[in-house]
């Protein structure tokens, strides 16, 4: 009898606080923002105070949960961290990530997702709508396994154009990639998702990341890539931060005090929880240093959260208010995202279609041309032949590697082995996803024989280009989490099959499936280029639509493509050649000039410049007007000149301050236009971007005077400049 009351009364207890959730998340919806924050921090530390301290632990730590057998409870995907079932409290289920719901290790036997486009193509469409339905995307297919976290956000800035991971992240440009990926984080979170900001910070390589110590003065880094973070958290409200690999001026990412305590949580105020970087905990310190919870701890060296935390707070070196405070974080964003009362579940509909759509509009929007000589493009209905050659174009569109890679819809349409080498043999298979550009071309071409040649064979494919009425040429270069690429020319002997095909017909078109810049010592031989980027499973569609005219391509690059290696601002990437694990240094010469600031402050003319990509229409800009004062009210208008629709993207940049050249993005506009069409844009810049980070007294400054504004269609090329005067004044951190 005792028992059963003891029971009762367990339920009762339970049920009470799930119940006062439900109203409290009802009342929710219908308060301005500030006051839903103060709600949720008060209801966060209410469901803190209502569980044990042994409750508390749980939610620290996290599984590994790819490998056989599970952790009890996980459907298998990266990571796992079990729920307090007694208070409604989930699981956590954490899937990679950005381009789509990886299944690694098969761990859910036979499922496949929807591969997006990488980030970088993504980026490449300048427009945060595209990011947004791409992170609904991955928030609706996460949800639909029962998932919810995605590790997504992947936000460092591509600023080692060899870095092995710029796939997953959004360019250059820290206005830019914060946008972009602010947009996508809201997507997944719409879809009641949380979603992280990742690798924070400065994980800019992968040469020895997880040794590697990045000494950047932490102005520069203000002004580079933690503005990036900054600005994708203020954006997208990421529930959770991941902490990176790398060390950051002398201190572990996930134990710097600095980065986590100072920036993040009391300068930005982030109410979220910082999680770990798979074995990137080092010490039970990090903890206090500002980290919330260990991801996969069976990959660190201890388990830190755990034991040797549970002694810390014990001994009171760690107080009990660090505790609280971590699991209120989780908690807090748990109940933000609707993850602790589930709202009701969407009527359920087959997904699939609409995702292969979203996939593929991406893809297309992200496509630059890069050259077009004598209207080689669009290719014509009217073609009598045609020569497809190249980079496993016959198979599926190249895909990056490493926990991002999603096996895509249909599995993959090949598997290449890369060779053994010193990085995580795991990542060393290059995949292509389906379906094949050949398919695709063949379909817009109806009762046209369209040839393929694989193209190990140079001088066989000139011969067939030869007879044919236009050439494509397929190039592409594989890029994977774990390695960095160790120069920035195509891989093989893609180069000299370019030249061969492109020495035999005039209307040669190259296709780069890249994660970024490549050289092209043949550019001005070929046609035309298009950079269809790592496409997904759109990506042939995408890639045929732009070819044959039905898209009007609107890309724009978001790194810069530079002529010469010796043009970069590090010669080598640090480290890349010494063993794993060799303790390296690397001070990034060009500092919070990343990518473009760093050519165009050294007078480097690159073989493209940042923000370029041009369109089978015209376009002209005119009656800039610049306004002054707190900060910078930029207007203009833009016109359609040509015979297409299309959408043009003109950029503002500040290109001096104060007398001072030097040149930051500080806004665009992405419009579309009919022939004819002309559009009024007004864009008003954020002040940091005309600001310098003051550590001394950890503001932002804006220095006062003259500012000219460039407004044009890339970092170079800007016809319409104006000047106005700047008022000198701080701004809070
Ligand atoms: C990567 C993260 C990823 C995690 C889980 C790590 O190796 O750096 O980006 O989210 O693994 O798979």
């Amino acid at each position: 009898m005792n028992a059963i009351l003891d029971v009762r009364g367990l339920k009762a207890r339970a049920i009470t606080p799930v119940l006062g959730l439900l109203c409290f998340l009802h009342f929710l919806q219908f308060l301005p923002l500030a006051a839903r924050a103060a709600d949720l921090d008060a209801e966060a530390r209410k469901l803190t105070a209502s569980l044990t301290q042994a409750e508390k632990f749980v939610l620290l730590r996290g599984y590994f949960a790819i490998t056989t057998p599970k952790p009890a409870g996980a459907i298998g995907s990266a990571g796992y961290v079990p729920g307090i079932p007694r208070l409604g409290i989930p699981a956590l289920q954490e899937t990679d990530a950005s381009l789509g719901i990886t299944n690694p290790n098969n761990i859910r036997p036979g499922d496949t997702a929807v591969a997006l486009p990488s980030s970088v193509a993504t980026a490449a469409s300048f427009d945060p709508v595209i990011a947004y339905h791409n992170g609904a995307l991955l928030g609706r297919e996460a949800a639909a396994r029962g998932l919810n976290v995605v590790l997504g956000g992947g936000v460092d800035l591509a600023r080692e154009p060899r870095g092995g991971r710029n796939f997953e992240y959004s360019g250059e440009d820290p206005l830019l990639a914060g946008i972009m990926v602010g947009a996508a984080v809201r997507g997944t979170q719409d879809q009641h998702v949380i979603s992280t900001v990742k690798h924070f910070a400065a994980n800019d390589q992968e040469s020895q990341r997880n040794t590697l110590d990045v000494q950047m003065p932490w102005a520069a880094l203000r002004e580079s890539d933690l503005l990036a973070f900054e600005i994708a958290i203020e954006q997208g409200h990421p529930g959770a931060v991941m902490c990176a690999y790398n060390k950051l001026n002398g201190a572990y990412s996930c134990g710097n005090p600095t980065l986590l305590n100072t920036i993040l949580k009391h300068d930005w105020a982030y109410p979220g929880f910082v999680l770990s970087d798979w074995g990137g905990v080092h010490a039970v310190g990090d903890f206090a240093a500002g980290l919330d919870q260990e991801s996969a701890a069976e990959l660190d060296a201890q388990r830190f959260l755990a034991d040797p935390l549970r002694q810390a707070i014990a001994a009171g070196t760690v107080p009990q208010a660090r505790l609280d405070d971590a699991v209120t974080r989780i908690l807090r964003s748990m109940l933000a995202a609707g993850l602790i009362v589930p709202p009701p579940a969407p009527a359920s509909h087959d997904s699939l279609p609409e995702d292969v759509a979203t996939a593929r509009h991406a893809a297309s929007a992200g496509i630059v041309l890069l050259r077009d000589q004598n209207d080689t493009l669009p290719l014509p209905g009217t073609l009598h032949s045609l020569l497809v050659v190249g980079a496993d174009g016959d198979a599926g569109v190249q895909a990056g590697g490493g926990s991002s890679q999603v096996t895509p819809v249909g599995g993959y349409a090949r598997e290449i082995p890369l060779g053994v080498s010193n990085a995580l043999s795991f990542f060393r298979v290059s995949a292509l996803d389906p379906p094949s550009p050949l398919a695709a071309i063949q379909a817009r071409l109806p009762g046209v024989q369209v040839q393929w040649v694989d193209g190990r064979y140079p001088r066989q494919a000139a011969l067939l280009a030869a007879r044919v009425d236009a050439a494509i040429v397929f190039a592409n270069q594989w890029e994977g989490e774990s390695s960095d690429v160790p120069n920035l020319s195509l891989p093989g002997a893609q180069d000299s099959l370019i030249d061969a095909v492109a020495a035999a017909n005039h209307r040669t078109v190259v296709v780069l499936e890249t994660a970024g810049p490549v050289l092209m010592p043949w550019r001005d031989h070929v046609g035309a280029v298009l950079e269809a980027w790592y496409a997904g499973t759109g990506g042939a569609d995408a890639i045929a639509d732009v070819l044959f005219g039905m898209i009007n391509p609107s890309g724009r690059l978001p790194v810069t493509f530079p002529a010469a290696e010796a043009d970069l601002p590090n010669q080598a990437v640090a480290g890349m050649y010494l063993p794993v694990g060799a303790e390296v240094n690397v001070t990034y010469a060009e500092g919070a000039d990343a990518g473009y600031r760093w050519f165009t402050r050294n007078r480097k003319r690159p073989l493209f410049p940042f923000g370029y990509g041009l369109s089978y229409s015209t376009y002209s800009l005119s009656n800039l007007r610049v306004q002054g004062g707190a900060t910078l009210t930029v207007s203009f208008d833009i016109a359609n000149t040509g015979a297409r629709r299309g959408a043009d993207t003109p950029q503002a940049y500040i290109t001096s301050r104060t007398g001072k050249p030097g040149v930051r993005l500080i806004g665009w506009s992405k419009t579309t236009l009919a022939p004819g069409e002309t559009h009024h844009v007004s864009l008003t810049a954020d002040p940091r971007l005309l600001a310098d980070f003051a550590t001394q007294t950890n503001k932002w400054h804006i220095p006062g005077g003259e500012f000219t504004v460039g407004v044009g269609e890339n970092e170079v090329d800007l016809p319409l400049t104006a000047t106005t005067q700047i008022e000198s004044r701080d701004l809070p951190p």
